[in-house]
This record gives structure tokens, C-alpha cells and sequence, in this order.
């Protein structure tokens, strides 16, 4: 075999070892980060938490741990406001990335791929999590550190531990009753 046959078996292998090894390397970010499962919140739930929130047109909403979008896509359609969508999943996020392309709302929503405990959270007015309460403890220290004056936090079925929530509401969706936290920053503290 002559050198530039050799070196481009090299490249070849190379090049098939790296490609197999992007999609484990995602898998095993996943695993190592993920905080809840997709479990996503029914319609009615996710309208009553934004209503709840009081979204305001023009105002940024940020779903952390965004799923298939669905509480970023209703903020921007049935409330005016801009979205941030910040998830974990890449099949999810290329399932979000169909979804609002299709809707024509590329230009109110940005999507990114990664892990929430790495977002930026200052422009947010709002914040929507429906995580775990172990999670929210975990994420808690950030929203305190990084949220504005005033922003919200809603979060679906689980408290933040230690904050006393200014509103609670009750759905009926999905067959069960789901409910709905709401706080203000700074926020109130048992
Ligand atoms: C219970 S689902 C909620 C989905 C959506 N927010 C809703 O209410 O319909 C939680 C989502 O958080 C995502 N997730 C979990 N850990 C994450 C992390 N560290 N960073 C970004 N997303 C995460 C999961 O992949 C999942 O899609």
C-alpha cells in the first residue's frame, strides 16, 4: 500500500469512528444531565400556566427542558410574546425545529440544544419548568442569581423548594388534576 493510499484508509476510519461517535456522545450528555423526562403538559395546562404568569406581548418567555415546544409555540401564538426553548433531547429538538419552521415562527423563537443549567436566563420576563422538585432545588440558586426584578417562575406539578408561591392553581386535564406554581422575583421565602 503507498503512503497516500494508506493515509486516506486513515482519514476513511477516522472519519466513520468520529461519525459513530457523535450520536453516543450525545446519549451519554443525556444521561449525565437530564433532570426530568419528556412528559409533556396537556394544552389546557399549558394555557393555564401562561395566563397564570400574566404574559405580556413583546415580552421573552423561556421553557427549560422545552420538549416538543409546545409552551414556547402557545406563548408566542395565543399570548404575543418571544420565546426561548432550551432542551436537552436532540430528537426533540429537531422535532421543535420542524414544528416552528412549519408555523413560519423562526423569527420569535430560538431553540437551543442543550443543557438548561448552562442558559442564560437574564432576558427572561418569564420562566416555565415542569421538572422535578429535586430539579428545581438544583436550578434554584440560578434563578435567584440570574432573573430580573419582577420576572416570573411557573412551574407545572412540582414546587421550588423553599419559595412561597404567590398563586396556585388547580387544572383538570389528561384525567387527573394538574397544578400550577407561580413566584415572583425576588421571591417569597418560608
Ligand atoms: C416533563 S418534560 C416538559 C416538556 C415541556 N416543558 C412541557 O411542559 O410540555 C421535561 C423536559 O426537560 C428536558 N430536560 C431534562 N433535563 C434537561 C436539561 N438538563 N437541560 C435541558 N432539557 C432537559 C427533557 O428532555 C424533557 O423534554
Amino acid at each position: 500500500m503507498t503512503a497516500t493510499a494508506a493515509w486516506t484508509v486513515f482519514v476513511l476510519a477516522a472519519g466513520w469512528l468520529w461519525q459513530g461517535a457523535v450520536p453516543w456522545r450525545k446519549t451519554q450528555q443525556f444521561r449525565q444531565h437530564s433532570l426530568a423526562p419528556f412528559v409533556p403538559s396537556p394544552q389546557a395546562v399549558v394555557e393555564k400556566m401562561l395566563e397564570a404568569a400574566r404574559v405580556k406581548r413583546g415580552e421573552t418567555v423561556f421553557d427549560l427542558g422545552c420538549g416538543d415546544g409546545r409552551v414556547i409555540i402557545t406563548a408566542v401564538r395565543k399570548f404575543g410574546a418571544r420565546g426561548v426553548c432550551i432542551e436537552l433531547s436532540p430528537d426533540l429538538v429537531r422535532q421543535t425545529r420542524e414544528e416552528v419552521k412549519r408555523l413560519g415562527l423562526d423569527d420569535r423563537i430560538v431553540i437551543i440544544e442543550g443543557n438548561l443549567m448552562d442558559a442564560d436566563l437574564r432576558a427572561a420576563d418569564v420562566v416555565t419548568l415542569y421538572l422535578l422538585t429535586s430539579s428545581n432545588e438544583l436550578l434554584k440558586p440560578k434563578l435567584e442569581s440570574s432573573l430580573k426584578r419582577g420576572a416570573r417562575v411557573v412551574s407545572h406539578d412540582f414546587i421550588v423548594p423553599g419559595w412561597e408561591a404567590e398563586q396556585v392553581e388547580k387544572v383538570k386535564a389528561a384525567g387527573r388534576v394538574h397544578t400550577i406554581y407561580v413566584y415572583s422575583m425576588p421571591p417569597k421565602r418560608h
